[in-house]
């Protein structure tokens, strides 16, 4: 198994060149097309070790759409990823996180006939010894104290977490989605808008978990409309524009209000010629 991966490795590295080892996640000219709707354009776009980045970006802008390619929700219509030194492409999101790609989706991807835990442990079943041979005994009791722990962390309160997703309300169900990052160890977490339906208690809580994820060197792209938690939370900042990358911020460079006139197009960056 050790040597199935040294390979793969040592095809990705003469594939690509040193640069591998630097980025634990690069995109190279991504696109989404959606018949004549040009989503998302060429975007080159690279994620240290470690490193938290924002990607703003007005409404529209394309940026779930960047998320949705990477995670395989879609397939794009050209472009290149590199997760963890190997070229990926990804036929699902189950599939992404087997990978170590653990993501909170705007449109939320929870199974709506699930309750909680099941939710959690969704492709990832804890079990006992395997002492059955083919046959697998699920440890419940294992996967409903994890899942406690985890709702704990987002502070959100559910009743009941055999309840069905489905009766949820929507922070509830924000929450269960958070809880599955906050649960698990990934090489990269993704979050769209997280507390977009958060209220102020579970907005901090949320934001602690980011705290946590960095203080464990565990890198994060975070989306957010949300300027004051962007500059509390990241080490930098990216900013969408009608389907395209028009801006690479430094967080301790700048300030809202020059993320804001990206954002608006008031202002271009050289680095992004031709940008719209
Ligand atoms: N399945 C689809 N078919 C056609 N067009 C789509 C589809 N999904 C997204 N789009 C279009 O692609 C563009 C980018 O959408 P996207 O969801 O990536 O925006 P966003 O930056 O995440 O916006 P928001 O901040 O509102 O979430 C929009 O113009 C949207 O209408
Ligand atoms: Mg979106």
């Amino acid at each position: 198994m050790a040597t199935k991966s040294r390979c793969r490795k040592s095809v990705a590295l003469r594939l690509y060149g040193d640069i591998m080892s630097e980025y634990i996640l690069e995109t190279r000219d991504l696109t989404k097309h959606y018949g004549g709707v040009k989503a998302l354009e060429g975007a080159d776009f690279q994620l240290r070790p470690g490193e938290h980045v924002a990607i703003m970006g007005d409404n529209g802008a394309g940026k779930s759409t960047f998320v949705r390619q990477i995670t395989g929700v879609e397939q794009r219509s050209r472009g290149d990823i590199i997760f963890d030194g190997e070229s990926v492409n990804f036929a699902g999101p189950l599939e992404a996180r087997k990978a170590g790609i653990e993501t909170v989706f705007q449109t939320l991807a929870l199974a709506d006939d699930l309750d909680v835990p099941d939710n959690l442990f969704l492709g990832r079943e804890m079990t006992f010894m395997n002492w059955l041979g083919p046959f697998r005994l699920l440890d419940y009791k294992g996967m409903r104290n994890a899942t406690l722990e985890g709702l704990e962390k987002t502070a959100v309160k559910i009743p009941n977490i055999k309840n069905k997703i489905r009766n949820m309300s929507g922070g509830q169900r924000q929450c269960v989605a958070i809880a599955r990052t906050a649960t698990f160890h990934s090489k990269l977490t993704i979050m769209d808008e997280p507390t977009a339906a958060l209220g102020v208690q579970e907005t901090a809580q949320v934001e602690n978990i980011v705290r946590q994820l960095k203080e464990a060197g565990e890198p994060l792209i975070l989306i957010s409309h949300n300027m004051r938690q962007v500059m509390d939370l990241v080490d930098r900042i990216i900013v969408f524009r009608r389907g395209r990358i028009v801006a690479n911020l430094n967080r301790d460079e700048t300030d809202g209000q020059d993320v804001v006139a990206y954002i608006t197009g008031a202002k271009t960056s050289a680095e992004f010629e031709g940008a719209p």
